[in-house]
């Protein structure tokens, strides 16, 4: 008999919803305690929930919205979305209500009021475009309960904190909300949450806590569950193929480095184009002189705006992306010394893939923008 290395592929797939969320508890009750709880009690409220890739917002959120029954829950992932008023709108729609002619907030609000027999919660997911795009309808949503007497819950979901991406004049008028961090995971924490995938996919014996270890240590920097599941998947199925009986660490090399350039795609989607051309001329200096300054980023910088015609970024802007890119762990800046007393400078460096590569990717997704 031909023994398989896997039991059940579902909990190895992006699409599983875990029962158990592990080392979430806090962000669990935060969400509780902020959104939920008054909701019950009809009072509408935000909560921005923010963490890099693979940090388990979604998976968290999906899991409270299959245990909570008594609300009226409608999640929407708005990574091709434009407008705040376009969810709203879906939202409607959930709720079977269809809205004649031109869609009004304050139509969406006053159907909703009709129809509506239990609380209503929002969660909007990859909105980080949105919220930099669409303030008004940011600010419109979140004060639906003064505006337009229909309070609702509402969740925000994004790779990064939002008050970095609104002025300081927008976060004023939109007073206080709260805030959920989702941390990148520790090496501890994603050596458990894929022990607890691989129980329940993998056949006993086929794999071994070294091989937990090994994944943990390649996610450590990442810092992303969906990249470690993604690993223990490959390297369950190269195995396999195998013929082998039990997962071997050659397996999780090749498993590893067949994730990489997916890995960064997910992550150049959460680029706007101003982005997009900051990191393509990075990797412009990168790929001509071996090396990117702030001085020689600022200049290349320019050049491709004017290709595109758009307004040259200032320097704030490089500054922020560059930290924005840094977050997301697709490149790192160093500052080096010029010697001692002479003062230093900044450099841009890209993470994991080559340069190359990069360019290519930037390429493909810069043409679908
Ligand atoms: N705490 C956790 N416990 C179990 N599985 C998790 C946990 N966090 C993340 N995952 C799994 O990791 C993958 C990525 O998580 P996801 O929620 O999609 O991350 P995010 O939305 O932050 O990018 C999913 O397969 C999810 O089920
Ligand atoms: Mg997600």
């Amino acid at each position: 008999m031909i023994r398989k290395i896997i039991r059940d592929p579902g909990p190895l797939e992006n699409f599983f919803i875990p029962r158990n969320i592990i080392h979430r508890e806090k962000q669990i009750r935060d969400i509780f305690t902020s959104v939920i709880l008054p909701l019950r009690s009809g009072i509408g409220s935000t909560a921005f929930i923010y963490g890099q890739s693979g940090t388990g917002k979604t998976a968290t959120v999906k899991q409270i919205m299959e245990n909570e029954k008594d609300l009226h829950i409608f999640y929407e992932n708005a990574i091709s979305i434009t407008s705040f008023r376009k969810v709203m709108s879906d939202l409607s729609g959930s709720m079977g209500v269809s809205i004649e002619g031109k869609i009004s907030y304050e139509s969406v609000f006053r159907s909703m009021q009709r129809v509506k027999n239990r609380p209503v919660l929002l969660i909007i997911d990859e909105s980080l475009n949105l919220i930099r795009n669409d303030f008004e309808g940011l600010y419109s949503l979140m004060r639906s309960g003064e505006l337009f007497g229909a309070s609702m819950g509402l969740i925000i979901i994004s790779v990064d904190n939002p008050a970095l991406h609104l002025s300081s004049q927008d976060m004023r008028k939109l007073g206080i909300f709260n805030e959920i961090k989702f941390d990148r995971y520790t090496k501890d924490q994603i050596f458990d949450i894929a022990g607890s995938r691989a129980v329940l996919s993998l056949y006993d014996g086929s794999w071994t806590n070294d091989i937990l270890l090994q994944i943990a240590g390649l996610c450590e920097r990442s810092g992303s569950a969906r990249m470690a599941i993604e690993i223990l998947q490959k390297s369950a199925f190269s195995a396999q193929y195998r013929g082998s009986e039990m997962i071997e660490p050659e397996d999780v090399r090749a498993a590893s480095a067949m994730i990489n350039p997916f890995v960064t795609e997910s992550k150049l989607m959460e680029l706007d184009f101003r982005e997009i051309l900051l990191l393509q001329s990075v990797c412009q200096n990168l790929h001509t002189s071996g090396e990117c300054t702030m001085e020689s980023l600022s200049k290349t910088l320019s050049m491709n705006s004017e290709i595109h015609g758009i307004r040259t970024p200032d320097t704030a802007f490089i500054y922020r992306g560059i930290r924005h890119l840094e977050t997301l762990d697709i490149v790192e800046s160093r500052l080096e010394s010029f010697g001692p007393g002479k003062g230093v400078r900044k450099k841009v460096y890209v993470n994991d893939v080559p340069v190359e590569v990069l360019m290519e990717k930037i390429q493909e997704i810069s043409g679908r923008l």
